[in-house]
């Protein structure tokens, strides 16, 4: 099962990402995972990364067509991948068609998160990340993470750089103007399924089975 999850910055990709990864055991490759890891280690990649990511601009095609190139020729990736923040251009999703085409794999759905623009920025700017374990919370549905430990792993928990109002409401113009467009794009390949991203974290997941679960069959 090959999947793509679609959505505004802030929609919950990365949190039902881990859903389906616990239930499905999918591969998960998430662009801005992998930039953010880059940044951590200051390689030349994280270097030239972080200028964009900070400003909430996106890193240029050619450059994250790349790393999903080599991502996708990882062996995990033989019993299905989840796509989450790629691609985000028309130019990346062509890019993805043509290597997806090479390797003889194929999409089987493209699931649209879709959240109110409001909701978008308080999510975001409540959002904390285990530097451990990776998982995620939203510091005013869970206040106990408000001390700043993993509830999960005992892990530190911060703050994405690019998680301020400012960068915030440039990442959600971008998202208008350079990813939104995919919506239609994947609608006229017949992809496109759609689910309603404002309902609790467990709603969403079911709505994304059922769709996972209709395409497997
Ligand atoms: P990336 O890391 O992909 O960020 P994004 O797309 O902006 O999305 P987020 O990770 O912010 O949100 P999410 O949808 O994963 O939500 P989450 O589950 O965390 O990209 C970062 C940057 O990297 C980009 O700006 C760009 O510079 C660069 N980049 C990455 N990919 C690129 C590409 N392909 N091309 C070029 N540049 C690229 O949830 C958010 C919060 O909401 C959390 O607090 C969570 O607990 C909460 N939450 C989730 N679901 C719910 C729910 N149902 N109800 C209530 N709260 C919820
Ligand atoms: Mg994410």
């Amino acid at each position: 099962m090959n999947l793509m999850l679609l959505g505004a910055p802030g929609a919950g990709k990365g949190t039902q990402a881990a859903k389906l990864v616990e239930t499905y055991h999918l591969a998960h490759i998430s662009t801005g995972d992998i930039l953010r890891a880059a940044v951590a280690a200051g390689t030349p990649l994280g270097m030239t990364a972080k200028s964009y990511m900070d400003k909430g601009e996106l890193v240029p095609d050619l450059v994250v067509i790349g790393l999903v190139k080599a991502r996708l020729q990882e062996p995990d990736t033989a019993a299905g991948f989840i796509l989450d923040g790629f691609p985000r251009t028309v130019a990346q999703a062509d890019a993805l068609d043509k290597e997806l085409e090479a390797l003889g794999k194929q999409l089987d759905a493209v699931i649209s998160v879709e959240v109110d623009r409001s909701a978008l920025i308080d999510r975001l700017t409540a959002r904390r990340t285990c530097k451990a374990c990776g998982a995620i919370y939203n510091v005013l549905a869970q206040p106990e993470t408000a001390s700043g430990v993993c509830p999960a792993c005992g892990g530190e928990l911060f703050q994405r750089d690019d998680d301020t109002v400012e960068t915030v409401t440039n990442r959600l113009a971008v998202y208008e103007r350079s990813t939104a467009p995919l919506i239609d794009y994947y609608s006229k390949k017949g992809l496109l399924r759609r689910v309603d991203g404002n309902r609790s974290v467990e709603d969403v997941f079911a709505q994304i089975r059922e769709i996972v679960e209709s395409a497997a069959r």
